[in-house]
This record gives structure tokens, C-alpha cells and sequence, in this order.
């Protein structure tokens, strides 16, 4: 029976999964993902934090650890992420920074990354969650210092550090139609026709059932495209509050089914990345407590509905 990726493949997109750095020394689940998904990302090992935990010295040590992984099972890396409000290191702030000594940080950051996984990455979230949900500005440390023009020059900088990378904007709630994704629509607009650099737009896709499936989500992705950009759905999982039961896992299925017949209606949506796979692994029961069976594989590594939803849209 075909993989999750030889499937996508047959259209021309990828299928792949998250993974964090420690999770690798778990071999079954190291197995499955080098053979059922065709891509990764790491789910934390080339963030900021990781990458610069010290100004100017650079650490490579977690991100390498995922690329020589996908390398050896022959999957392709996005790379996550060069610039986001969260999970960046003390350093950085609790300085107080001038603005020109800000921008010369955030350039020095892009250019070092991004020169070091040239030709190891094909993506890279440029810029991750720079909006609020009313589609104003999130006023994260390079917003509050530098205004709303690092975005641009973040994109540049990527770009001048390599040619070929695709660049991408990433962000959650924006897979509906709605104030949050009409900014990115309008920014990405702007952006073209400033000739910045810009081929994608992520939509990371953590989805709950509580909140009800996104509405015109394959609308949202054409509009994208008809921009000029690439879409990828990016981070998705689907979480539920606990306990998971058949009523839920049916809903769930119908949903990852519906997010993949989406991607796959819009030519430039070119791939999904599931954020992570298993239930045993998964960044939801920490952060959303009492919620979580977000995955598609349960924590027995065993095919739950949502599987078969993806094998039969794919
Ligand atoms: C999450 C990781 O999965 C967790 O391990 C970490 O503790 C917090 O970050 N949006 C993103 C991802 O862009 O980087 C986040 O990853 C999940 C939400």
C-alpha cells in the first residue's frame, strides 16, 4: 500500500509531519516518519532560542540533528522559523534596543541561518504570527522597535542570503476567511507590488472541533495563489476535548479529509505538514489541557479514522 507522500507525490505536493529533537530517539516513531511522509520540519530545534542563544554565537547543533535525519530518509525540510515573538532567547529580551542595533541583530540572525541551511532547506516561515486576530499588527519586539517595515526587510535579507529558498509568512487562525487572513491577503499584495520577496503563505492549520471546521478555507488558499504566491498548510492538527470517543474521531476524519480535498483543489497549495503525527507526541495536552487525540496516529502508532480520511482525499 502507497504512503501518505507517494500519494501527495502523484499530484506533485508533498506530505510530511513534524518532529522534535527528542522525539528522533523514539525508533518506531522514527521509522514511521522516515517512511510514510516525504517532508519535516523542526518542530522547535531551528528557532531562535536554539539557533542564537547567546549574541553572535551561533548553535546548529538540534536544526543539523533534523536535516541529517531527513537527508538519511530522503525527506525534505521547511524551516521553522527566522523571526517570531515567541520562544526567543533571554538575551534578546530582556535587552532594551536601539533600533539600529535591533536591526542589525535581526539581520545578523537571518543571514547566519539562513546561509548556514542554504540548499538543505526549500522553505524557510520568514516571519511567523506577525498578525492579531482583528488583523492589526502583533506588537512583538521587532513591531514595537522597528514598525511594521522589518517585515519587509526581514523577507529581503532571507532572499540576499539565498537565492533559491522559497520565503513564507506563516501564521494560525487564518485558515477562514476573515479579518485575520484579509491583513496577510492585503500585506502579501503589497508586498508584490513592491517587488519584496515573498513565494508563500503558511497557514499552520491547528484546528479544534470545538470551534467548528474554518469556513471557505479552499476560497482562503485560491485567493492566496491568485496572488502569485504559493500556499501550504503547515502545522496541521485537530485537536478535541478529552476524552476522545467514535462521534468525535468521525469528526475529526471528515475534517482532515475536508483540509486535504482543499489543498488539493488549489494547484499552488503544494504540500501538508502534519504537526507531528502520533498522538504519543504532541505539543497539544501541554498547552490546551484537557484537550489533545489531535493526530492522526494514535499513541500506539495505530491508524485512527483520520488516516483513511487523508488516504481517500489524497
Ligand atoms: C510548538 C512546539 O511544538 C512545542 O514543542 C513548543 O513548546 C512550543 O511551540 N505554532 C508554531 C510552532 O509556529 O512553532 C509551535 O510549536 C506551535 C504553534
Amino acid at each position: 500500500t502507497k504512503t501518505l507522500h507517494e500519494l501527495a507525490r502523484e499530484s506533485g505536493r508533498y506530505f510530511g509531519a513534524a518532529v522534535d529533537n527528542p522525539e528522533l530517539a523514539d525508533t518506531e516513531f522514527a521509522d514511521l516518519l522516515g517512511t510514510e511522509f516525504g517532508q519535516t520540519t523542526p518542530g522547535n530545534g531551528m528557532k531562535w532560542y536554539a539557533t542564537e542563544p547567546q549574541r553572535g554565537v551561533f548553535d546548529f547543533t538540534a536544526g543539523d540533528e533534523i536535516v541529517n535525519y531527513a537527508r538519511a530518509n530522503g525527506l525534505k525540510v521547511r524551516g521553522h522559523t527566522l523571526l517570531w515573538h515567541s520562544q526567543l532567547p533571554d538575551w534578546l529580551t530582556s535587552g532594551t534596543w536601539a533600533a539600529d542595533e535591533l536591526r542589525s541583530i535581526l539581520k545578523n540572525h537571518i543571514t547566519k541561518v539562513v546561509k548556514h541551511y542554504r540548499g538543505k532547506v526549500f522553505a524557510w516561515d520568514v516571519a511567523n504570527e506577525i498578525m492579531n486576530e482583528d488583523g492589526t499588527y502583533r506588537e512583538n519586539i521587532f513591531y514595537k522597535t522597528l514598525g511594521p517595515g522589518y517585515i519587509a526587510d526581514a523577507l529581503r535579507w532571507a532572499r540576499a542570503a539565498d537565492p533559491k529558498v522559497k520565503l513564507y509568512l506563516n501564521d494560525y487562525n487564518v485558515e477562514a476567511l476573515g479579518p485575520k487572513s484579509d491583513a496577510y491577503y492585503t500585506l502579501i499584495k503589497q508586498l508584490k507590488k513592491e517587488r519584496v520577496p515573498i513565494d508563500g503563505f503558511g497557514l499552520q492549520g491547528h484546528l479544534a472541533l470545538q470551534y467548528g471546521f474554518p469556513g471557505g478555507l479552499k476560497e482562503n488558499l485560491q485567493r492566496f495563489a491568485d496572488l502569485g504566491v504559493d500556499v501550504a498548510i503547515t502545522e496541521l492538527d485537530i485537536r478535541m476535548i478529552l476524552p476522545s470517543d467514535e462521534t468525535k474521531l468521525a469528526e475529526q476524519a471528515d475534517w482532515y479529509g475536508q483540509v486535504t480535498d482543499a489543498c488539493l483543489a488549489v494547484r499552488r497549495c503544494v504540500g501538508i505538514t502534519l504537526w507531528g503525527y502520533t498522538d504519543r507526541h504532541s505539543w497539544i495536552p501541554a498547552v490546551f489541557p484537557g484537550e489533545g487525540a489531535a493526530l492522526p496516529w494514535d499513541e500506539n502508532l495505530r491508524h485512527k479514522p483520520a488516516y483513511d480520511a487523508i488516504r481517500n482525499a489524497l
